[in-house]
């Protein structure tokens, strides 16, 4: 705290907040500023291009699973090998899970879920890589619990033969999922693993850079994630899906929808102006599924139409699929529910979130821009 003036303090000869401040520049919504440097991922989307220190996001679905990406964004190492199964939920969390309301959402659990975890556990300052493991491995586990207690069911325990994102299924459903299905949703993982400097990443390392914990930066990511301009979209694409109905309407629908003005959900992108290299891997994923959920299918037979259509009404502006598109279809198509979408997205975020934190506390400096301060003019308290 700094020592106030003098009650009474004459006025000072300081120029007014406008003049002191001007030239300063400023972006609303950060947007454009540079906040941070990483070597975790580089989005580029003039050329569709999204890499994970340095590997191409289509080659690492292709060839890795969710626990080697993640420990390549936690160590550098690419090791397709790299296992890591999800983790119990200790009983004191769990205590706390059981007393919620059946009507908490899912993001609101995880939430508490990570600050019980946080405080169950002793994590010295600076983070380290065991501790982002353990996190990413307990909060699925978490999340599986919360979805069967709502429901009137017991959690069950972690089966360590099962990689993390098979055990999540597991643990959510009570059955083991075959291949295919495992394999999809441990895509959609690998693609929401990292992406830059988003809101809820940033909020992370905003959090870490004042030393606190990991399980506090993870907490507050999941905070940010938790708002509708974040961790929404995909179930706004099931809604459309659904309108649609069936392949043979896709055309008609289309063209009704942007006649009337609407927005189809799942295409353009503020930062991607070529095709969301994202969805392209999700995509493929989902073409070599054998038994292809009727989702994924009526999802591909409406992204064909909807491009053309959305070529021939914007010539000039690039409109192509986002990863919101496949995404809702490859949820759904493994069994989820609409309301669990977003927190298996911050499930899924949680490598990226945790290497963050490792990456700001490895070469930390607090984080604290300034602001424009707009309020009146110095002044005397009135008499
Ligand atoms: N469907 C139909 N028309 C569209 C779409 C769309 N999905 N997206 C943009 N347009 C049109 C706009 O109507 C506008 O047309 P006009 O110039 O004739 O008025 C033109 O393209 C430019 O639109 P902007 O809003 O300026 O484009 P911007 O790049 O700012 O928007 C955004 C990006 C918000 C994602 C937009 O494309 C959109 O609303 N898409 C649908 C929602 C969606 O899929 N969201 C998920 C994004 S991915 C993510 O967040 C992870």
């Amino acid at each position: 705290m700094t020592d106030s003036p003098p009650a009474g303090s004459p006025p000072t000869d300081a120029p007014s907040p406008e003049a002191a401040q001007a030239g300063r520049p400023y972006a609303p919504g950060l947007e454009g500023v540079i906040a941070g440097e990483t070597s975790l991922s580089f989005v580029d989307g003039a050329n569709g291009r999204l890499l994970y220190r340095g590997y191409r996001i289509g080659d690492l679905v292709e060839q890795g699973t969710y626990p080697a990406v993640a420990n390549l964004l936690w160590s550098g190492d690419w090791d397709p090998g790299h296992r890591l199964a999800t983790a119990p939920v200790p009983p004191g969390v769990l205590q706390i899970l059981r007393a919620l309301p059946t009507s908490t959402k899912p993001m609101d659990a995880l939430r508490t879920a990570v600050s019980a975890w946080g405080a169950n556990q002793d994590l010295p300052w600076p983070a380290t890589a065991g501790q982002a493991r353990a996190l990413t491995a307990f909060s699925p586990s978490a999340l599986a619990a919360f979805s069967r207690l709502r429901a009137g069911d017991e959690p069950i325990d972690p089966d360590p033969s099962l990689d993390l994102v098979e055990g999540f299924l597991y643990q959510l459903t009570g059955t083991k999922p075959d291949a295919a299905t495992a394999r999809a949703l441990d895509a959609y993982f690998i693609v929401g693993a990292e992406h830059g400097f988003n809101a809820s990443t940033f909020t992370a390392r905003v959090i870490t850079s004042t030393r606190s914990d990991i399980a506090s930066a993870v907490g507050g990511a999941i905070g940010t994630m938790k708002g509708p301009l974040h961790g929404g979209a995909p179930s706004e694409v099931v809604d459309q899906l659904s309108q649609v109905g069936s392949a043979d309407r896709a055309e008609a629908w289309v063209r009704e929808a942007l006649a009337k003005g609407e927005r189809l959900m799942g295409f353009g992108h503020r930062v991607y102006r070529a095709y969301d290299p994202r969805a392209a891997a999700l995509r493929t994923v989902a073409e070599g599924m054998t038994n292809k959920p009727e989702w994924l299918q009526l999802a591909i037979e409406v992204e064909d139409v909807a491009l053309r259509v959305l070529a021939e009404k914007h010539p000039d502006r690039p409109l192509k699929t986002n990863v919101e598109f496949y995404a809702a279809p490859v949820l759904m198509g493994v069994g989820l529910t609409p309301d669990l979408f977003p927190a298996t997205f911050s499930l899924a975020r949680h490598a990226g979130w945790t290497a963050h934190v490792l990456e700001q506390a490895g070469d930390n400096r607090l984080i604290r821009p300034d602001v424009n301060y707009i309020g009146p003019a110095e002044r005397d308290l009135p008499r």
